[in-house]
């Protein structure tokens, strides 16, 4: 795993910008596969304003991880309103290419078909993660199978409680979601991840360091050949080998002349 230890969540955002905008630069065609929550937020922002500069999404693929069970596209904390108002609505993506998986009616239909969606346009160039608190990637909570498909899963009390925070006072938040599965997840081609803020130290130790086990999903990533892990000096800081990544990374920079 690639080790990306920045200043601050500024510079880290930054990055994590780059790296998307380079992929699509150099394959317009790029089937990406996206993220949402707060660390999100100022990527697509990041994102907006590289399509402001040129940058097209015309030719891409999206595919998103998750989905609330319950919420209509249209409800305003539906992942679908999300993407629309973070980044679909603002950039040159065709609509019918983007994908995020639904809500509505059979969890299980939902997630078949969502498979079959990504089998027709897959596999993902370069899937974007951020990462739980308790180290979920997508809605795959601690225990869930590291070979797991799209599925519907239950949220923690601590997932809802932290999700509490986008919905109005006395609304409750759902209770599950169709997730894309850890097994999912592992078959796109790139992944980068990008966590921000000492709320996510343990969560990033236990995906970089940790043993690889279903109590911390983000560490089955180990297994992937080509993950990238973007975080902030916060972040970072139960991070035992913290030196060891910035001296790596700081050679492969001066190897790649940046
Ligand atoms: C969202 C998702 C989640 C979030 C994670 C971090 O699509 O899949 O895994 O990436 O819960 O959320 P924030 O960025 O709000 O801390």
């Amino acid at each position: 795993m690639r080790i990306v230890i920045c200043d601050d969540a500024a510079a880290a955002t930054r990055t994590a910008v780059d790296r998307i905008a380079a992929a699509l630069r150099a394959r317009p065609a790029s089937v990406l596969g996206l993220a949402t929550g707060g660390t999100m937020e100022p990527v697509y922002e990041g994102l907006i304003a590289a399509h402001r500069d040129g940058l097209s999404f015309a030719q891409a693929v999206s595919f998103n991880l998750d989905e609330y069970v319950g919420l209509p596209p249209g409800h305003p904390q539906s992942y679908r309103s999300y993407m629309q108002r973070h980044l679909f609505d603002h950039v040159d993506i065709a609509p019918e290419r983007t994908f995020v998986p639904s809500g509505e009616g059979d969890p299980q239909a939902a997630s078949d078909a969502y498979e079959a969606a990504l089998r027709a346009h897959g596999p993902l160039d370069l899937q974007l993660l951020g990462l739980g608190h308790n180290g979920h990637i997508g809605f795959n909570e601690p225990g869930s199978s590291l070979a797991s498909r799209t599925r519907e899963k239950l949220l923690t009390r601590t997932t809802r409680e932290a999700n509490a925070r986008f919905f109005k006072e006395g609304e409750t938040p759902p209770r599950s979601a169709v997730t894309m599965g850890i097994g999912t997840i592992l078959e796109a081609r790139s992944i980068l991840v990008l966590a921000l803020g000492a709320g996510k130290a343990a969560a990033v130790q236990g995906t970089v360091e940790g043993p690889v086990t279903a109590m911390c999903p983000g560490s089955a990533l180990q297994m992937h050949p080509d993950v990238t892990m973007i975080v902030d000096s916060a972040a970072a800081a139960d991070l035992s080998l913290a030196d060891f990544y910035r001296e790596a990374e700081a050679l492969r920079r001066s190897r790649e002349g940046g």
